[in-house]
């Protein structure tokens, strides 16, 4: 099955400009011709635009941006759905937010199948404020509240079709969490393994874990790689650094298992910022991480089932 790239320039998720870059940068990068060299047919559907979507003001003053990452969501929405129906779609951010969108449509596409959706977030954050906790007003900071049906989006971001069991989320990387969020997480059934599990028990027993589950159920699986999720040492070109992030080593591998298991049909790259990069450095990282997880590998090995 081919791949297919899908430009998100989003960048109304956050406060920083230099986002609306990203696809640009992961083309200069390479990215499609180093999936090509896979042996998988890439095809370049271009950059989406947002829909205009209107919504009244928020009663949060912090929340900014709204009407125009609404706007992003209904055009993300469809856009997964469609790119998702003969290719494995790879999108190309944008902040966070637009993961609202991209699995929201991915979400219809399982639904359109009959089979569930699962979704692997890494990221040193868990983007799980609602438009009525987040004191940032960074949109980047919400799409999983959005995605799992919290209260408070109604009226304000597009009304959500098929949405996410947060039983069916996994979460990997953690190392800020807001106060809300960490009372949202708290009985959400979400699996959460921040970066002090990683440290005591590496990454591939819990993901092994998790992809059993997603292989049980003849799930969908959607991964969203946040730039932050990497360590700043590694990935310096993005908004939100927080020390202590995954290491080279550690991003790889994942990126390996999850080839290994043939499960993946779509991927978010988000929160790259070109305009804090230094010599592409990230982006190139970025670009061979999904080549990993597309299956670039070292020496050829037998695959282990899951
Ligand atoms: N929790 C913080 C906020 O809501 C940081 C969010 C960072 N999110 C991201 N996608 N980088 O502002
Ligand atoms: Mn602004
Ligand atoms: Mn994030
Ligand atoms: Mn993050």
């Amino acid at each position: 099955e081919g791949c297919v790239l899908v430009g998100a320039p989003v960048q109304s998720g956050t406060d920083r400009l230099g986002c609306d870059m990203g696809p640009s940068a992961y083309r200069a990068a390479g990215l499609g011709q180093a999936i090509r060299d896979l042996g998988i047919a890439v095809e370049d559907a271009g950059t989406v635009a947002p829909t205009p979507f209107a919504v009244r003001p928020h009663p949060n003053p912090a929340v900014h941006h709204l009407a125009e990452t609404a706007g992003w969501t209904l055009a993300l929405t469809e856009a997964a759905y469609r790119h998702s129906e003969a290719a494995r779609p790879i999108f190309l951010g944008g902040d966070h937010s637009l993961s609202a969108g991209t699995v929201a449509g991915m979400s219809l596409r399982a639904r359109a199948e009959g089979r569930p959706l699962f979704l692997l977030w890494l990221d040193a954050h868990a983007d799980l404020h609602t438009l009525d906790t987040t004191t940032s007003g960074n949109l980047h900071g919400v799409p999983l509240a959005y995605l799992t049906g919290r209260p408070g989006f109604a009226g304000y971001f597009p009304p959500l079709d098929a949405g996410l069991d947060p039983a069916r989320i996994c979460m990997i990387g953690l190392r800020s969490v807001d106060p809300a969020e960490r009372a949202l997480l708290a009985g959400s059934g979400t699996r959460v393994h921040d970066m002090r599990d990683i440290d005591e028990t590496g990454i591939v027993a819990p993901l092994r874990d998790f992809l059993g589950e997603v292989a049980a159920a003849d799930g969908l699986l959607h991964v969203s790689l946040d730039v932050d999720f990497l360590d700043p040492g590694i990935a310096p070109g993005v908004g939100t650094t927080v020390p202590g992030g995954a290491t080279f080593r550690e991003a790889h591998l994942i990126m390996e298992l999850l080839h290994d298991s043939g499960l993946v049909r779509s991927l978010d790259l988000v929160e790259l910022n070109p305009f804090l990069d230094e010599r592409g450095r990230t982006a190139l990282l970025m670009a061979d991480l999904a080549a990993s997880l597309f299956g670039r590998r070292i020496l050829d090995r037998p695959t282990r089932s899951f």
